[in-house]
């Protein structure tokens, strides 16, 4: 039996974004949704565009940039909502809308306090409505994991009906055991006409809550589903969706024996799950599954032998085709600005000539202190022009610190292109260098929590601060990088302040 397609629907910039702290601005959304499609996904869910005015500009623009891959976006079962996706997708070349309503016995009593009838009449509306704005309309039943399998087939099969061309069951707790949602779905094949004959499709769409969301969605499609929702690094709402590289790679190695292909070139999933994690500030777990810094790393002396001697012995995949490259990824000093171009399109960056030349000085600058950059160093290169638009902007610090003397730390700040100096002692240099900026930026904010993460090796290495700061009732996510971890962090802290509202 010949394999069918697999549809992949990306939804990195819906899904993914949603984790807080991970907002993208829409230039960064572009930049991932060119590099989606340099990937080969074949749908792109941009956004929620009743959201917000940025979601909504956001969807606007990836429209216009992107060519092949459908753009989806997002509405709940209303008609306002609907209208303004219609509005936000008018440049796509290929659109599609995606509306639902929950259909767990829950979501019907607690959230819309309302019956099973009126769920299913206002499931079929809002298709109707969106199919005469846009000829794709995907339907999701909300929490479809927890819904009775066969109220949820009426209502697939009312939507089916309606016009909806693809069914996205979701299991939006993540509850769902692999054979409970592989059993639904292939319920719904058999009791759903128009799922045998290809009117519609079905897609999985699997939170990571119990660690089951990739092996829920396998489930899936070896019981019929054509259509998976992913995320790259398997980034979303609490534990995750599940992990597009990890679909990707589990139908490549298991090619001969699977129901189905897909359009990925998966050697761009290295560089993308960089992009996603560096534009994000969201550190990729070391064990991750292909993505991870150990993924391929073989630590025992047992398995490093048996590598040497054959590679197959405990590799099943080989790192080159999930476009890791050894030897392609260090820059240094000696590199021009052509070798810099090129690495940064490898990542999916793209850069005009001005920028490049600030790029390149930055990287000179930082090959100085650091003989070697490799990947992640260039990507926060790339993003590092964000700083200067700021409001707020660190000029200069100078801290003494070290055993048996009081740490002080001396700081100058641009404020609204205004200087201010200030110094103060503290517990330790990064504690004098906050005290210090709080004596220039007089507001309440408590710092709740600080991560400090070495990219990868060397006392010589870049160093990624995380913050969150407390302001207003409101937490603030901020982020850092410098060679100095002192600067990093207070870097960190004054992303956050940038970020406050009021
Ligand atoms: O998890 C979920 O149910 C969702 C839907 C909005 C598709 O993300
Ligand atoms: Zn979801």
């Amino acid at each position: 039996m010949s394999a069918d397609r697999l549809y992949i629907f990306d939804t990195t910039l819906r899904d993914g974004e949603q984790v807080p702290g991970c907002q993208l601005n829409t230039v960064e959304k572009i930049q991932v949704a060119k590099q989606l499609e340099l990937l080969g996904v074949d749908v792109i869910e941009a956004g929620f565009p009743i959201s917000s005015p940025g979601d909504f500009n956001s969807v606007v623009e990836i429209s216009k940039a992107v060519t092949w891959p459908t753009i989806c976006a997002l509405t709940r079962a209303v008609e306002k909502d609907i209208d303004c996706a219609a509005e936000a997708l008018q440049y796509a070349k290929h659109k599609r809308i995606h509306t639902g309503i929950g259909t767990s016995d829950s979501h019907i009593k607690y959230k819309f306090n309302s019956t099973r009838e009126e769920i299913i009449e206002r499931a079929v509306a809002a298709v109707k409505y969106a199919r005469n704005k846009v000829d794709e309309v995907e339907f999701y039943a909300e929490d479809a994991g927890r819904t009775e399998n066969e109220f949820l087939a009426k209502v697939v099969q009312a939507v089916v009906n309606a016009g909806a061309k693809v069914i996205n069951i979701p299991d939006t707790t993540g509850y769902c055991l692999p054979w409970e949602y592989g059993e639904k779905i292939k319920y719904l094949m058999e009791h759903v006409d128009g799922l045998q004959d290809g009117r519609a499709i079905l897609s999985t769409h699997c939170h990571n809550d119990l660690g089951m969301a990739t092996a829920n969605t396998i489930s899936g499609v070896m019981n019929g589903a054509r259509q998976v929702e992913v995320t790259i690094n398997g980034i979303g709402e609490r534990a995750g969706n599940t992990s597009l590289e990890e679909i990707a790679m589990i139908i490549k190695c298991h090619q001969s024996t699977m129901p189905v292909y897909s359009n990925i070139n998966t050697t761009k999933i290295w560089p993308t799950s960089r992009m996603i994690s560096s534009l994000m500030n969201m550190p990729v777990q070391p064990n991750k599954a292909i993505v991870g810094k150990n993924a391929f790393a073989h630590s025992s002396g047992i398995h490093q032998d048996g590598v040497l001697k054959n590679v197959q012995t405990y590799e099943i995949m080989d790192p080159k085709d999930v476009g890791i490259d050894e030897n392609s990824i260090v820059l240094t000093a000696r590199s021009g600005r052509a070798a810099l171009r090129h690495r940064l399109e490898v990542l999916g960056v793209q850069m005009d000539q001005e920028k490049l030349d600030k790029t390149y000085e930055a990287f000179l600058r930082l090959a100085d202190k650091k003989k070697e950059l490799n990947d992640d160093d260039l990507l926060i290169l790339a993003g590092a022009e964000k700083a200067e638009s700021n409001h707020i902007q660190l000029e200069s610090l100078q801290v003494t610190t070290g055993k048996g003397v009081t740490p002080i730390a001396a700081i100058r700040l641009k404020v609204a292109n205004e200087i201010f100096e200030a110094a103060s002692v503290g517990n330790g240099p990064v504690d004098a260098s906050i005290k210090a900026l709080k004596q220039i930026i007089h507001r309440k904010m408590v710092l709740k929590e600080m991560t400090i993460q070495a990219i990868s090796k060397g006392s010589d290495d870049l160093c990624k601060v995380h913050m969150q700061v407390e302001h207003e009732g409101h937490v603030y996510y901020g982020f850092g990088s410098d060679t100095d971890i002192v600067t990093a962090s207070v870097d960190a802290y004054i992303d956050c302040i940038n970020k406050f509202k009021h």
